[in-house]
C-alpha cells in the first residue's frame, strides 16, 4: 500500500427498500476495488444515481440505517475502516479523512461563528495563526470579518472556501470531494477547484466526485467512471479522453458541451433505480454497442496498461 493512501477491495453495498409492505435488498456498489495513489487527484464520474455518494459514504461510515456493507474492505494507512468501531471513528472523520461536501451548509453549523467552528478542530497546543494561515490558502481577504460571520451570513462559495480551510486546519492527508462546486456559479467553481489543485501541491490526496467531465479533464490525475454501482472504466485522465474504451464513457464525452456551449449528444435513455434489476451488463439497455452475450453475462474486468476497462468489446478469450 506504499504508494496509496486508500485501497478498496470488493466492496459491495446495497439499501433495504420496502416495496408492497416488503423489505428488499437492492445493491447500490457491487464489489467495487479501486486504489487510491497518494499526492493525486483521482475522479469519480458518472450521472447522478450511478453511486458516487454511496461510496463516499462508506468510506466515511456515514450510511444511513437501511444500508449494509455485504462484502469488501477499505484500507487506509493498514487498517480496515469498515473494522473500527464509531467512537474510533471520530479520530479519523473530519480529521484524517475530511468531506467537501456539495451543499457546504450542511458541514457548517448554523449557531456557531465560522472562528469557533475553526477552533474546534485545532488541538489544544495549536497556535491560533494556523487558521489565518489556512484562510490565506483558500484566498480569504477579509478574514477578520469572515471569523466573525455565522454560517448564513457567507455565499455559498466563500462557504466552500471556509470547508477547505477546515480541511487544511485539520491536516487530513485525504479529502472526499462530493460535487462541491455543483451548487457554484462557473466562475466561483473554477477558483475553488482551483484551490483544490493546490492543496495536491501540497500533498494531499483527492477523491473528487463530478458528473461533469470537462473537471475531469481539467484538474485529475486518474478517472474512474461509475455506472450503477461498478466502475466500468478507470485510467489516467490523459488516456480517458484520447482513448476512451467503455461506451458509458464515450457517451459521457459526447454529451460533454462544445466550445460555445452547446450539448452535442444526449446519452440515451436514463439511469435506472436500483431497484430494477439488470441482467448482464448493467449499461447494455442504453449502449449502443451491445451484443446478446451483454444482456445475460456480467462483463469482467479487464486490465491494458493503466487502464482497467469492464466490457465485453475488449475480453479477447
Ligand atoms: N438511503 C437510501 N435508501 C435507498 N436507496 C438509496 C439510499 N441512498 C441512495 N440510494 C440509492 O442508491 C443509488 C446511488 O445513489 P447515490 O450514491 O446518491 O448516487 P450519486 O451520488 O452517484 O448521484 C441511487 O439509486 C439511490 O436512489
Ligand atoms: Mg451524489
Amino acid at each position: 500500500m506504499q504508494n496509496n493512501i486508500l485501497e478498496v477491495k470488493d466492496l459491495s453495498v446495497g439499501f433495504n427498500i420496502e416495496i408492497n409492505n416488503k423489505d428488499q435488498f437492492f445493491y447500490a456498489l457491487n464489489g467495487i476495488s479501486l486504489e487510491f495513489e497518494k499526492g493525486k487527484m483521482h475522479a469519480l464520474a458518472g450521472e447522478s444515481g450511478c453511486g458516487k455518494s454511496v461510496f463516499i459514504n462508506t468510506i466515511l461510515k456515514l450510511l444511513p440505517k437501511n444500508a449494509k456493507i455485504t462484502s469488501g474492505e477499505i484500507l487506509f494507512e493498514n487498517n480496515n475502516l469498515l473494522d473500527i468501531k464509531e467512537e474510533d471513528f471520530r479520530n479519523i472523520r473530519g480529521k484524517k479523512i475530511s468531506l467537501i461536501p456539495q451543499d457546504p451548509f450542511m458541514s457548517l453549523n448554523p449557531l456557531y461563528t465560522i472562528e469557533n467552528q475553526l477552533l474546534e478542530i485545532l488541538n489544544k497546543n495549536d497556535d491560533k495563526e494556523i487558521i489565518k494561515t489556512a484562510l490565506e490558502k483558500v484566498k480569504i481577504k477579509n478574514i477578520n470579518t469572515v471569523l466573525k460571520s455565522y454560517p448564513h451570513e457567507l455565499s455559498g462559495g466563500m462557504k466552500q472556501r471556509v470547508i477547505i480551510a477546515m480541511s487544511i486546519v485539520s491536516d487530513s492527508d485525504l479529502i472526499l470531494a462530493d460535487e462541491p462546486t455543483t451548487a457554484l456559479d462557473v466562475s466561483v467553481s473554477n477558483s475553488i477547484l482551483e484551490l483544490l489543485s493546490e492543496l495536491i501541491n501540497s500533498g494531499k490526496t483527492i477523491i473528487l466526485i463530478t458528473h461533469d467531465l470537462s473537471i475531469v479533464s481539467n484538474y485529475c490525475d486518474r478517472a474512474n467512471i461509475m455506472y450503477l454501482g461498478n466502475i466500468v472504466e478507470n485510467s489516467t485522465s490523459d488516456k480517458l479522453f484520447k482513448t476512451p474504451l467503455h461506451p458509458y464513457t464515450n457517451a459521457l464525452l459526447k454529451a460533454l458541451p462544445d466550445k460555445k456551449g452547446v450539448k452535442l449528444q444526449n446519452i440515451k435513455g436514463q439511469i435506472s433505480p436500483i431497484t430494477e434489476i439488470i441482467q448482464g451488463c448493467k449499461f447494455h439497455p442504453r449502449c449502443e454497442k451491445a451484443t446478446e452475450i451483454c444482456k445475460t453475462i456480467i462483463p469482467k474486468k479487464i486490465n491494458m496498461d493503466e487502464t482497467c476497462v469492464m466490457c465485453h468489446l475488449y475480453d479477447k478469450n
